[in-house]
């Protein structure tokens, strides 16, 4: 695809995907991959740095790539493969550990975030951005689309550009962010940001009846006429003028509301989760082996000028 800008993302295969990440990840990319000669990587070594169950994470790798095509992303148009498929990138990631300072490292937020919780971080999350750097870099990226959280590890990848360029002469390009402007920050039954790790959300793919639970369990305050919690969500699925008529009509009614969200979410997500459903462990297979074939033809010929430069090559 001569002409088209490189886009890569990548998301971390740890758990079951919300409607959070619907609207803040996946349709945005959706949106926008086909403007571009387009990678998508589910990140599994990003993911091993917060949790070790082998099972859970084949079954989160397979459940990423089934969303990205249920969602109708073709994968004969973006090459969708995983990172541990592509060795360069730890190769990579190495390399540009060995150039920056473990001081640069430690103002990295994933880092300062969980050290400021009390946990104990392992080396892997404290190298985290410069596996992410790789991930980018290998690939002549452009624009990486990511949520505002991201956006330093983006500014951290550049810095690895540089410090290689600095060390070894000019081999990356600068790769920018796409901060996704729009939904902005989804929020959960409690109100707060959606996320899995606050066990507030309301799964994407799951039955209708599961997706009933969670929304009939969106807090609602009794003081007002309109169920804010309730109504941030619904405007995610219908336009503001519907919406209003709809909440004006249902004044005070917070079950009816509640019931009102839980069927435009299931006709938004019904034919999707239908898509979903049928596809096969082979069907992600074969999607992750084709990925992996292209997405090895780039980072290997990229690798071997990186070999060359810094001179282990004879
Ligand atoms: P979680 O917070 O549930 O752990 P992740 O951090 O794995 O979610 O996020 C995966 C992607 O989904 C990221 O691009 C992130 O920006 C997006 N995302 C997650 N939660 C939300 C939300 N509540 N609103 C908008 N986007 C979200
Ligand atoms: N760190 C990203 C996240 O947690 C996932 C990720 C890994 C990524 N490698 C990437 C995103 C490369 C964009 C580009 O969401």
């Amino acid at each position: 695809m001569p002409g088209k800008k490189r886009l890569l993302t990548g998301l971390q295969p740890s758990g079951d995907l919300h409607i959070g990440n619907y609207f803040g990840a996946l349709k945005p990319f959706l949106d926008i991959y086909q403007d571009y000669e387009s990678f998508l990587m589910v990140a599994d070594y990003h993911a091993l740095t917060s949790k070790a169950d082998p099972d859970e994470l084949r079954k989160n790798i397979a459940n990423v790539v089934r969303s990205y095509v249920a969602i109708g992303v073709n994968p004969t148009k973006a090459v969708i493969f995983k990172q541990s498929d592509v060795q360069e990138h730890t190769e990579l990631a190495w390399i540009f550990n060995c150039l920056v300072t473990v001081p640069f490292l430690m103002q990295g937020h994933a880092y300062k975030d969980k050290v400021a919780k009390g946990l104990e971080p392992n080396v892997g999350l404290f190298t985290y951005p410069m596996l992410m750097a790789a991930d980018i870099l290998l690939y002549d990226t452009d624009v990486v689309p990511v949520g505002e959280d991201q956006r330093q590890h983006i500014e951290y990848a550049r810095e690895a550009a540089t410090k290689f360029r600095n060390t070894y002469g000019e081999l990356f390009k600068e790769p920018k962010e796409l901060i996704l402007a729009g939904v902005g920050v989804v929020p959960g039954t409690d109100g707060e940001k959606m996320s899995k790790s606050y066990k507030n959300t309301i799964p994407l793919f799951a039955s209708k009846d599961d997706i009933a639970k969670a929304v009939m369990s969106i807090v609602t305050d009794s003081s007002g006429d309109t169920p804010e919690n309730v109504y941030a969500v619904h405007k995610l699925y219908r336009n503001e003028v519907e919406l209003s008529a709809l909440y004006e009509e249902k004044k005070g009614k917070y079950k009816d509301l509640k019931e009102a969200l839980i069927e435009d979410i299931e006709a938004h997500v019904a034919p999707m989760r239908k898509k979903y459903e049928s596809l096969t462990d082979e069907d992600v297979k074969k999607v992750l082996e084709d990925g992996a074939l292209k997405a090895r033809a780039v980072a290997s010929a990229k690798m071997a000028l990186v070999r060359e430069n810094i001179g282990v090559t004879l």
